[in-house]
């Protein structure tokens, strides 16, 4: 299997990478990047639990290939700032949320 660089922005911040063509999104923050926020539920993407922001559109990580994000921004749970990031968490917090479903 041939492997491909990349090089994409997470959470702002550039990253580089050599990744194996049918590596997932999800596998590559999780695994390479150590970003476990992303978490994989149905891992076919019905469920939600994945879900990342590509270029400000969501995007179900574990079915999106990680080479698709060549050149893309991606911002992850991690990457969320501001009130309304932590008026969210606290949120899924209090309802025991556990980013299952969108
Ligand atoms: S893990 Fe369920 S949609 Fe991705």
């Amino acid at each position: 299997m041939t492997d491909h660089a990349i090089r994409l922005v997470v959470n702002g911040k550039e990253v580089t990478a050599t990744v194996p063509a049918r590596l997932t999104l999800a596998d590559f923050l999780r695994d390479h990047l150590g970003l476990t926020g992303t978490h994989l539920g149905c891992e076919h993407g019905v469920c939600g639990a994945c879900t990342v922001l590509q270029d400000d559109r969501s995007v179900r990580a574990c079915i999106t290939l990680a080479v698709q994000a060549d050149g893309c921004s991606i911002t992850t749970v991690e990457g969320l700032t501001g009130p309304l990031a932590e008026r969210l968490r606290a949120s899924f917090t209090r309802c025991h949320g556990l980013r299952c479903g969108f």
